[in-house]
């Protein structure tokens, strides 16, 4: 039987009870694979590296060891949730990288997009391998593949490794507890392990983060533009009952000014926030969500008045085809 293929009689995972079954199960099938050996595992705080985690704490406890990069592009509030949860909730063993400058320095004048996402890419490898050689006794790495990232590289359609890349001296066994589940069943079994909704539930985020929504050269000052404004955008989406029911929705800075006016008349020259926001299946092709103008003015009210250097608020219209999802 190959271990990556899902068997046809393998029950979809949609209630609590079947999800304490299958924790169970896999719960025996790591204390079997590793032992009294140590694990590590790159957790970003989002649904899948989070469930592995919870999962690995429950079979062997102190013997995970996990580490979160802050990598400077993630959203407000998330690196200290993963603190929350993990280090003073779970009592993991948890090694929190704080590489904000490391990384903001090396995307310093960087404009093209793809060059951006190359060197998130590369320093993130970098940074974990650090951390990896300055631990000494670690056999295992834990990943949050998902089945669909097996079939995906299956197809060719990307070669999928979360933490890819590892030099050949530090290629450990792998761990990939969740590798056989769709995403869906992935968050019952999040739910059941004690996870907080706003991680079970959580909205896709790309793995460069808040760098790819702060269009061309990433400066400090629009990257705390565009976390501010998302956090305004998540916080009223979810007091207006849209979080879980809108697929995406971000917050877009351009790398531009316009001409403004404050309430004293006066002229201003600031940045524009862009609202996107989006449903789809597949993240293929995707709709534009209809928002109502009501929220939509009170949210640009909260950001033009809350988020310093902003003058001016845009929805993006376009669906997918023709404009991507994120705008780099
Ligand atoms: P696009 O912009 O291609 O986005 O329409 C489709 C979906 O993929 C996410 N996305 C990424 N995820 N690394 C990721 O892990 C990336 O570089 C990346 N780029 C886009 C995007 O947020 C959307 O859900």
């Amino acid at each position: 039987m190959d271990p990556n293929v899902r068997p046809e009689n393998m029950e979809r995972i949609t209630t609590p009870e079947l999800a304490e079954k299958f924790i169970a199960e896999q719960v025996a099938a790591i204390k079997a694979q590793v032992k009294d050996k140590k694990v590590l595992l790159a957790l970003s705080g989002g649904v899948d590296s989070s469930v592995v985690a919870a999962l690995l704490i429950k079979a062997i406890g102190k013997n995970l060891v996990c580490v979160h990069v802050n990598h400077g592009l993630l959203r407000k509030g998330e690196p200290e949730q993963v603190i929350k949860v993990f280090r003073d909730e779970m009592d993991a063993n948890l090694i929190y990288v704080d590489a904000v400058d490391r990384f903001l320095d090396k995307l310093a004048g960087v404009k093209e997009p793809e060059t951006k996402r190359k060197i998130i890419g590369a320093e993130f490898i970098r940074v974990f391998e650090e951390e990896a050689r300055k631990l000494k006794d670690i056999s295992f790495l834990a990943q949050g593949t998902i089945y669909p990232d097996i079939l995906e590289s299956k197809d060719g359609v990307k070669a999928h490794h979360n933490v890819g890349g590892l030099p050949e001296d530090l290629k450990f066994e792998l761990v990939e507890p969740v590798k056989l589940l769709f995403k869906d069943e992935v968050r019952v079994v999040g739910k059941a392990l004690g996870l907080p909704d706003n991680m079970v539930y959580r909205q896709p985020f790309p793995g460069p983060g808040l760098g790819v929504r702060c269009v061309g050269a990433i400066t400090r000052e629009r990257l705390e533009v565009v976390r501010e404004a998302d956090a305004i955008l998540r916080e009223e989406f979810a007091k207006n009952g849209l979080q879980g029911k809108v697929w995406q929705y971000f917050t877009i800075v351009p790398d531009f000014k316009s001409v403004g006016v404050n309430e004293k008349g006066e002229r201003t020259e600031g940045y524009l926030v862009v609202l996107r926001a989006i449903n789809t299946r597949d993240a293929m092709s995707a709709t534009v969500a209809e928002i109502p103008f009501a929220l939509l003015s009170h949210i640009t009210d909260r950001i033009t008045h809350e988020v310093k250097g902003v003058n001016r608020v845009a929805f993006d219209l376009t669906p997918k085809p023709t404009g991507t999802i994120e705008w780099e």
